[in-house]
């Protein structure tokens, strides 16, 4: 089958889609997925770059990518969840399991799928599992009461879009930083009652809020939160530091496939938007990996086989 392949740590250029073997058949609880389309991820430029090879169970060559989603073409003897034919999303821990998605098919463990919502195209629901997870799993570690405000930082960003959209269904009053005044619009569409314009932190209101969920790399953030207040990062290399009460902790991502299928249910109710920047070809992936990394993409950015 063909996937697009690592070849070596370091730039876009490294990325070339190859012939690799297809997976066998699926374990007694695994399921194999026909690709219909991979979103790409900031944590699959980091791979590229090398920047996780010191916590990776492996290395180049390889094959990039955590979302897929696709269609059940295989199940294993103990499957009960799901059958051939199945529209599906998963997100898959590539760098603990080598088992990447940019590839025409994955063999995934079941309690990793979840159904693919029925009212976006298939190869939409591949943006939904990394950021859909992160964010969720980002605001139950916050854990704030229905009614508390949230600031979320890189607001239209994957998750902090997602994020924003979800904060708000847990009852939050949303209020969302962004860089630009274009971005203003696109923050109140996904719930934000308030929007804060500036990419400085320093510009933010001091104390103002009891919780912030960081997605940007703006440590600073955490002095627009109230004494006590709380603070999720999910930028692990810039997490704010403890002060005056709040202690800053960071969330990671894990595969969930019982939270993905909520997050489905959630997008198929009209609760939650996807938004996609750009679908390219497979044989576009170093062009994928080089917008991305150049900023400015609003909705996630697909890989189609
Ligand atoms: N811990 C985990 O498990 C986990 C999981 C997922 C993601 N992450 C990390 O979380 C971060 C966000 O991921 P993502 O997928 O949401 O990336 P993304 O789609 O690129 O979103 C990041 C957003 O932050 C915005 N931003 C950056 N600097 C800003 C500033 N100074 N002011 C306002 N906005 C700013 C970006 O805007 P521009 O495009 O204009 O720069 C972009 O909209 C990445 O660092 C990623 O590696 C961690």
């Amino acid at each position: 089958m063909r996937a697009v392949v690592l070849t070596t740590y370091g730039g876009p250029e490294h990325l070339a889609v190859s012939d690799v073997p297809e997976p066998g058949a699926p374990e007694p609880d695994g399921v194999l997925v026909r690709t219909a389309a991979a979103a790409v991820n900031p944590v699959d430029l980091q791979t590229r770059a090398g920047l996780h090879r010191g916590h990776s169970a492996v290395g180049p060559p390889m094959v990039l990518g955590w979302d897929v989603s696709g269609t059940v073409t295989a199940v294993g003897t103990e499957v009960t969840r799901f059958r051939v034919g199945d529209r599906v999303v998963a997100m898959s821990a590539q760098m603990a399991t080598g088992r990447g998605t940019y590839a025409e098919a994955v063999a995934l463990p079941e309690d990793l799928v979840a159904p693919a919502p029925a009212s976006v195209p298939l190869t939409e629901a591949a943006g939904l599992p990394l950021a859909g997870l992160t964010a969720r799993q980002a605001l139950d570690l916050l854990a704030l009461p229905p009614g508390a405000s949230l600031l979320v930082t890189g607001a239209v960003g994957a998750v902090g879009g997602l994020a924003a959209q979800l904060a708000r269904l847990r009852g939050l009053t949303v209020a969302a930083q962004v860089r630009s005044a274009a971005d203003a619009e696109r923050a109140r569409a996904l719930g934000a009652e308030r929007v804060l314009v500036g990419a400085d932190p320093a510009d933010l209101p001091s104390g103002a809020f009891d919780g912030l969920l960081e997605t940007a790399g703006l440590p600073g953030a955490v002095a627009a939160v109230r004494d006590d207040g709380r603070a999720v990062s999910i930028v692990p290399t810039r997490v704010p530091a403890a002060e005056r009460g709040i202690r800053p902790v960071v969330s990671y991502v894990e595969q969930d496939g019982t939270g993905l299928a909520v997050l489905s249910g959630l997008v198929d109710r009209g609760d939650l938007t996807l938004r996609t920047a750009k679908a390219l070809g497979f044989e576009e992936a170093g062009e994928a990996h080089r917008l991305l990394a150049a900023g400015g993409v609003r909705g996630k950015l697909l890989l189609l086989p």
